[in-house]
């Protein structure tokens, strides 16, 4: 079975992805560390960084064999990564390897793309959103930077996301909406479960 969650930065889809994930015992999948990935490799001077082996696994994630899930959490990354995830070729590798990795087991899949294109056929498709400020304020919550500046990174990047050409970030038409502002980890991870339990 695929639980596939997609949504802006900021709106949960982790916290609520690795809870519904632990609960349901799937597998946890983190797209978007494989295009923080492809950004690291480019910001530090790979020849192929398409061809740096990404591995995921036990909340970690390796790059050409190095730890790197420190590394790619960087404010430089985030940027880079929503530009690499705008270019076509980047996408079609990263969502190949996405796509070989969910094939076999259950698996809760995070990202922005996982029900449109990744998965279409996913079993239950979540869309998750929360309002800006709310976004914001979470993000400087968990990186220790200032809600006023994360809140101008954020636009940039979210206005890249939903306006590029290839594959750009929209709720698949049959993903159940969750507005999370104001709501716990708890309380959405807990209806997902439910739900997920219920198509089962
Ligand atoms: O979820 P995140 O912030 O770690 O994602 C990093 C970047 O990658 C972000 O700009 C959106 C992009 N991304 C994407 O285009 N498609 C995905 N499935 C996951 C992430």
């Amino acid at each position: 079975m695929l639980i596939a969650i997609d949504g802006p930065a900021g709106a949960g889809k982790s916290t609520v992805a690795r809870a519904v994930a632990d609960a349901l015992g799937f597998t946890y999948l983190d797209s978007g560390a494989m295009y923080r990935c492809v950004a690291l490799a480019e910001l530090r001077g790979a020849q192929d960084p398409l061809s740096c082996p990404i591995e995921l696994g036990g909340g970690q994630v390796t790059l050409d064999g190095e730890d790197v899930t420190a590394a790619i959490r960087t404010p430089e990354v985030s940027e880079l990564a929503s530009q690499v995830a705008a270019r076509p070729e980047v996408r079609g590798h990263l969502v190949a390897l996405q796509r070989a990795m969910i094939r076999d087991g259950d698996y809760v899949a995070e990202g922005r793309d996982i029900g449109t294109v990744v998965a279409p056929d996913a079993e239950l498709k979540v869309f998750l959103t929360a309002s800006p400020e709310e976004r914001a304020r979470r993000r400087a919550a968990q990186t220790g930077a200032e809600a006023a500046r994360v809140m101008r990174e954020q636009q940039g990047r979210d206005t890249r996301d939903a306006t590029r050409e290839h594959s750009p970030l929209e709720p698949a038409s049959d993903a159940l909406r969750f507005d999370t502002t104001g709501l716990s980890v708890d309380e959405v991870a807990q209806e997902i479960v439910r739900l997920a339990q219920a198509v089962r």
